[in-house]
């Protein structure tokens, strides 16, 4: 954007300061931003912006996260990849092989494998079609009522109970926020039929790690494949490192794209300077 004057935070002079009228970020320091007190609005290089709600000082300050149908395609693999090696009991032959144990087990077809997703957005949605298209059975729960093609929807809590009931892989694409914090706990974890997996995807605390481990240890869970964690990185005393049905991924199962995301932050700026509309911003009611 060679006619815009686009500076780090540390260069700018005290009047700059107070020009700057959107800020892009990622994991900014709240100080930082306060020091802007003429903002407008907030790109956000990242998807999830539960931090950015919660921190930064400016409580009515818009943010626009990052919705780019990249970062959508890039998740949406992570989600086919993984599913994939849960679909083929990837976890069992590893341990059996690490115990030159010769044993066959019968994977069923695709479409009776049921992956639900939990979060039909951007990346869910995205992820929904992919493993859709790959002849899973797949279900999908977001919070407002919708119709997908090839895809069987539930919203609401008494729903959430029923997807979890006939799960096969639980996927989750949500994003964190007071409704979502702990939704996964001892009592809803304990719904998923015998066998489940689980992939998080999206924000460590939505997740009970030790309501996890414990279905873990009991049986009644077979894996859990985590990109996200309630501390991250992961501190080496974590036991979810060294548990045997656990796969710990340090938080890359959709990375921003340097490239992309450029382009889709420079259009929200031009267009916002052409129209003098903030793009589409965060809903602070909801939470994301
Ligand atoms: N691990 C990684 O590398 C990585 C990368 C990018 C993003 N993420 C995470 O992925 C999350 C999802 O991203 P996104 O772009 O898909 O978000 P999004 O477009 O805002 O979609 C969120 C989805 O979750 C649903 N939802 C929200 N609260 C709910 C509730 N209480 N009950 C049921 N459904 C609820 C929404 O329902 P409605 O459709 O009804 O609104 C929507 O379908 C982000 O917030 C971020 O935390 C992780």
């Amino acid at each position: 954007m060679p006619k815009l004057n686009i500076c780090a935070f540390r260069e700018l002079t005290a009047e700059q300061r107070l020009s700057a009228e959107i800020a892009i970020v990622a994991n900014p320091n709240p100080a930082e931003l306060a020091a802007l007190p003429n903002l407008q609005w907030v790109q956000s290089l990242w998807a999830g912006v539960e931090r950015l709600l919660t921190e930064v000082p400016q409580s009515d300050l818009k943010i626009v996260r990052m919705n780019d149908p990249q970062l959508a395609a890039s998740m949406a693999e992570a989600v086919l990849a993984w599913s994939l090696y849960l679909h083929r009991d990837m976890p069992a032959y590893k341990k059996q092989q690490s115990a030159k144990i010769w044993k066959q087990h019968t994977t069923p077809l695709t479409a009776d494998r049921t992956v639900s997703i939990l979060g039909l957005g951007s990346l869910g949605l995205c992820a929904a079609n992919r493993l859709t298209a790959n002849g899973f059975s797949v279900f999908g729960w977001s919070r407002s009522e919708v119709n997908l093609e090839g895809i069987k929807t539930f919203n609401g809590e008494a729903d959430l109970h029923a997807l979890l009931s006939r799960t096969d892989i639980l996927v989750v694409l949500l994003p964190l926020t007071m409704a979502t914090s702990g939704l996964l706990n001892e009592q809803t974890l304990a719904l998923l039929p015998r066998g489940a997996s689980v992939i998080n995807f999206a924000r460590g605390p939505i997740l009970d790690e030790t309501a996890l481990i414990n279905h873990l240890d009991s049986g009644h869970l077979a894996h859990a494949v985590l990109d996200v964690f309630s501390e991250e990185p992961l501190p080496k005393s974590n036991p979810l490192w060294t548990h045997a049905d656990v796969t710990v991924l340090p938080h890359i199962s959709a990375r921003t794209n340097k490239i992309t995301a450029s382009k889709i932050a420079s259009g929200n700026i031009s267009s916002f300077l052409q129209t003098g509309e903030i793009p589409q911003s965060v809903s602070r009611k909801h939470g994301y």
